[in-house]
């Protein structure tokens, strides 16, 4: 392997940290972060995002929730329940764990979440402020992404930023965080003709497919970034990204694996999302550091 490793875990563990003192901070001016996860169903993958939220939570000072909710419920009986959230005072970042189950409507779902309180940013709202000028909550795992890319001193300023997916969950917001920090953006997605000739452009390549080891060596530009928000289960039940890491970490100059590299800056991003919801309550405001 060639490529510098990009540590996620350790990166994330430079936020959390921070995150740590700022959560002290604001217990200190009378105010403890509070974050209300929902989870409909019993989907295991979904339950294990769940519980690694809820106890990165735990580990700083951040007041967490988990509502386990069946799946036999009602998007009334949903949209009621989240709506009491709304209303609770203790509760500052309300997350919706996605995808809900088919009769409901994840949209009409993350609309009802009040606008202060959406850590996941995925409100209509905070989805345009976004893509206009700035949100209070940019998604996590794009988010994540680019604090990632800032803390190893990589810019993407100029670059050609190339993105395979476009989920409002990351493909979309990754695109808008890297044009406005200067990148020109391309983004592909399962019905893009070429896609390796596109790939193989890419100074900065974003893999969000969902498809184990997806992205080969030779569609990477030698010298290019190459970031995995892929996080896919072999049938022997290890874990791999969307990109061949053996074959890109001989081509790329950076590189990050799977696990241990933007999964844990989601989560980061997730503690500090709740905490400038919290902070934004009393008026307050945390830097990108974390620190008020
Ligand atoms: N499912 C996969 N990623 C996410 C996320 O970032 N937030 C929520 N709410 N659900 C998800």
């Amino acid at each position: 392997m060639s490529a510098t490793l990009i540590d996620g875990k350790r990166i994330a563990e430079h936020f959390r940290e921070r995150y740590k003192l700022q959560t002290a901070k604001l217990a200190a001016a009378g105010v403890v972060p509070g974050l209300a996860v929902v989870i409909v169903g019993d989907d295991p993958a979904s339950q294990v995002y769940v519980r690694n939220k809820a106890r990165a939570c735990e580990s700083i000072g951040i007041r967490s929730q988990v509502h386990a909710l069946p799946s036999s419920i009602s998007q009334a009986e949903l949209i009621a329940f989240v709506q009491k959230l709304n209303a609770d005072a203790e509760v500052h970042g309300i997350l919706v764990q996605l995808p809900l189950p088919g009769h409901l409507d994840d949209r009409a779902v993350i609309e009802s979440i009040a606008l202060d309180k959406d850590v996941d940013g995925f409100h209509y709202a905070n989805m345009g402020r976004l893509v206009i000028d700035e949100s209070p909550f940019p998604p996590c795992t794009p988010y994540g992404v680019m604090q990632m890319l800032r803390h190893e001193g990589i810019s993407v300023d100029g670059k050609h930023a190339v993105i395979i997916g476009r989920s409002n969950i990351v493909g979309k917001p990754q695109a808008m965080l890297m044009l406005k920090e200067g990148a020109t953006v391309t983004i592909c997605h399962s019905r893009t003709q070429g896609l390796a000739e596109h790939c193989r452009r890419a100074d900065i390549l974003v893999a969000a497919v969902g498809r184990a080891n997806f992205v080969r060596g030779d569609w990477v530009k030698p010298g290019a970034v190459v970031i995995d928000v892929g996080i896919n289960r072999l049938g022997d039940g290890t874990l791999c990204g969307d990109v061949h890491f053996a074959e890109a970490s001989q081509v790329a100059s950076a590189i990050t694996p799977v696990p241990g590299g933007v999964g844990p800056m989601t989560i980061a991003m997730l503690l500090g999302n709740t905490l400038r919801a919290a902070a934004r309550v009393r008026g307050l405001s945390i830097d990108e550091a974390g620190v008020a």
